[in-house]
């Protein structure tokens, strides 16, 4: 009998995904000094299509070269590397999966390294202990030159191989800024009421629609929520998936947090003001975002991908038969266990590995696990992030990952390659 989670899924637009797991977005950082695509990439995707994930979505590639998310970044704005990008797509795509670029704008989540100033919906700042400048608000003529550079991309995208974009909406970047209260004050047309903060994302999803066809996969990944108080809500959530539905997406991911709230990678911020509701079942504990499913679902009509803290194929297979998730997103696990799907698609394995457990709690723990300060906090989570950054480089190396290694060695690898990296950039940060 056919597992569910290795059953085909028609999209909306034609197109076939061959199962149903999925490699999430994790950005890379490999990019070259002029901003392009490296033959590590198709290094590193060469080994996740053999993995066997029906689908596998690029990390985020940015649309300016002035505003980046981290050094490495693959950007596409007039830097060439066409070529680059095609091989890319070939490797990723070798197994006859599918292959979607992130697109990407941070907006005020710009480091310091790629500008003195960034730009967001208001000029409020990121509460990080001033690691992340003050943005200034952006014009009319910003936002509307934003919107067209996601479309551009998307273009670029479909042109150079990848099988479909997903536009990233959530984890307080760009267009999450729009749709948070928080970050967003405007008192124009892109802010207020609901519908007015939708609009950034709405606009640009029609102008990527507008480029790359009908018959190409579009897809936009949502937060349920910021777990923010004052910020997006569950509620705005279920609203604005819906108009994404009316707007004839392909699929919609589920995800959560900011940068200043990390619930993507299930851990808390600074802000423990915000309740969230109690995790019922075993399964939503593992999938912490599966309990935000339903109601989205009911509101969207489109098919969802539930990405966060799935691990057992035994949870996997009840949100899929269960209507819950369409497709389930994996992100950590594939940078330690590359061929993880397929071994979940065909049963032979049950359960991604206890190497994350060993991480979380062994001795290579930064600093104490619930710290009350918040630096730490944030410390700890840039730990465990460069930690799962080094397994990527080391894939794209064409190398094992190595579950050895400390998270002390692991975050100082990482600032020391991010230093080097922003230093060679061709293009300097005005
Ligand atoms: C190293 C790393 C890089 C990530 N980069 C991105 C990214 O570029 N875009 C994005 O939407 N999410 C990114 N994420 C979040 C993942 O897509 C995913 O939502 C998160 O890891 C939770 O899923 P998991 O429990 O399966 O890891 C990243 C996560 C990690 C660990």
């Amino acid at each position: 009998m056919t597992n569910i989670l290795g059953t085909e899924l028609r999209l909306a637009c034609g197109a076939v995904l061959p199962n149903r797991i999925a490699k999430a977005a994790m950005t890379e950082g490999l990019a070259d000094a002029d901003d392009r695509a490296t033959d590590r990439h198709a290094t590193l995707y060469r080994r996740w299509s053999r993995g066997g994930a029906g689908l596998l979505i690029t990390g985020n590639v940015m649309v300016d070269r002035r505003y980046l998310e981290r050094p490495g970044n693959v950007v596409i704005d007039g830097n060439g590397g066409q070529a680059q990008l095609r091989e890319w797509a070939r490797a990723g795509t070798e197994a006859g999966n599918h292959l979607w670029m992130q697109i990407s704008h941070p907006g005020r989540q710009a480091t310091r390294t790629s500008t003195r100033q960034p730009m967001s919906p208001s000029d409020v700042q990121l509460k990080l202990a001033g690691m992340f400048a003050r943005p200034r608000a952006m014009s009319q003529a910003d936002i509307e030159d934003a919107v067209q550079r996601y479309a551009r991309v998307a273009e670029v995208a479909r042109d150079t191989g990848f099988t479909g974009v997903q536009v990233h909406g959530a984890h307080g970047y760009l267009i999450s800024q729009f749709l948070s209260p928080v970050t967003n004050r405007r008192t124009d047309q892109w802010g207020g009421s609901l519908e007015n903060r939708a609009r950034f994302l709405l606009e640009t999803v029609n102008a990527v629609r507008g480029r790359v066809g009908a018959d190409f996969p579009v897809a936009v990944k949502l937060n349920s929520a910021d777990f923010q108080k004052g910020g997006f809500t569950l509620e705005d959530c279920v609203r604005v998936a819906g108009w994404l539905g009316d707007a004839g997406i392909d699929l919609l991911e589920i995800s959560g947090g900011t940068y200043e709230q990390p619930r993507l990678l299930d851990h808390q911020g600074q802000d423990d003001t915000y309740v969230e509701p109690q995790r019922e079942s075993t399964r939503r504990r593992e999938a912490y975002f599966l309990e935000y499913a339903g109601a989205i679902q009911d509101s969207a009509r489109v098919p969802l991908m539930v990405t966060g803290g799935f691990r057992t194929r035994v949870a996997m297979e009840e949100a899929v038969s269960t209507g819950e998730a369409a497709v389930i997103g994996l992100g950590r696990p594939l940078c330690v266990e590359p061929e993880l799907s397929r071994g979940l698609i065909d049963g032979a394995v049950q359960s991604a590995g206890s190497w994350e457990k060993e991480l979380r709690l062994g001795p290579g723990r930064l600093f104490g696990p619930a710290s009350p300060v918040y630096l730490i906090k944030f410390f700890n989570v840039q730990g465990e992030v460069a930690w799962f950054y080094r397994q990527i480089v080391k894939l794209s190396q064409g190398q094992d990952p190595d579950t050895g290694l400390s998270l002390r060695r692991a975050l100082g690898q990482h600032l020391r390659s991010e230093l080097r990296l922003s230093r060679g950039r061709t293009f300097r940060p005005a």
